[in-house]
């Protein structure tokens, strides 16, 4: 597989970095659960909370990563389909980008503001900073992480959608080793 992309595939690289995002960013999800008294901050969940930080700012790093090198990359064109839908595609894929920059920020800036230290990887902390604001950013955190779940799944389901009933290329363009519907010779 090719690192770049070509008119109907993303590049390897790309694929990779999506993949993992994903992954990561379930992973991360899923260790945060446990509303009060349970909250991620409380003492007894210390290892989880420094498990949630370090998946949480891998994910920041692949996000910076993707960006920088999707401009040197091929981008697929979309296939032939209304363009409603083509919007929407793009909305969704815009709309993810900017939830993986503001479920990290916000979760760093309302530690910071909140009077916690954010540990990075265990290597050591940084901050707290003073502020007041930091209990109502650490609140939209957990809700704009919930979002993108939520729309991570819609975009999943459309993108499965594509692939099995209107046939056509959406879904194998990101994943490995899955061919475009549209071209398999039918009996
Ligand atoms: C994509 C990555 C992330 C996702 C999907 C995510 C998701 C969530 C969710 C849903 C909650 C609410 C949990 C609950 O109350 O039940 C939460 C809480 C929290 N997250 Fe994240 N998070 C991510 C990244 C990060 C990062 C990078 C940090 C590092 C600073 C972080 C620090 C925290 C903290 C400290 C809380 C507890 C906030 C509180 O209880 O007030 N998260 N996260
Ligand atoms: C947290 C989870 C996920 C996030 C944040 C995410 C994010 C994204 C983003 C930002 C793009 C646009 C790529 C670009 O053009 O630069 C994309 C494309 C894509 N994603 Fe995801 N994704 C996630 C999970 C999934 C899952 C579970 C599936 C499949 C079942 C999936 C299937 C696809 C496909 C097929 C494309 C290409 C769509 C197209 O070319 O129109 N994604 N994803």
């Amino acid at each position: 597989m090719s690192l770049f992309g070509t008119t109907v595939r993303y590049g390897g690289l790309a694929q990779a970095l999506h993949w993992l995002t994903a992954l990561l960013v379930l992973i991360a999800f899923l260790v945060s659960a446990g509303g009060p008294p349970e909250r991620v901050y409380s003492a007894a969940r210390a290892s989880t909370l420094l498990l949630h930080e370090s998946l949480g700012f891998a994910v920041f790093w692949l996000l910076v990563i993707r960006l920088i090198w999707r401009p040197f990359d091929r981008i697929p064109e979309p296939p032939p389909m209304p363009a409603w839908m083509e919007v929407a595609s793009k909305a969704t894929h815009w709309a993810l980008y900017a939830l993986l920059l503001a479920v990290p920020a916000t979760a760093m800036l309302g530690a910071w503001f909140g009077g916690h230290p954010v540990t990075v990887y265990g290597l050591g902390a940084i901050g707290p900073f003073p502020g007041s604001w930091g209990a109502s950013l650490a609140e939209i955190h957990g809700t704009l992480g919930d979002i993108i779940l939520w729309l991570a799944g819609l975009h999943a389901a459309a993108a499965i959608f594509h692939h099995f009933f209107l046939r056509d290329r959406v879904l194998s363009q990101m994943v490995p080793g899955l061919s475009d519907p549209a071209r398999q010779v039918r009996p």
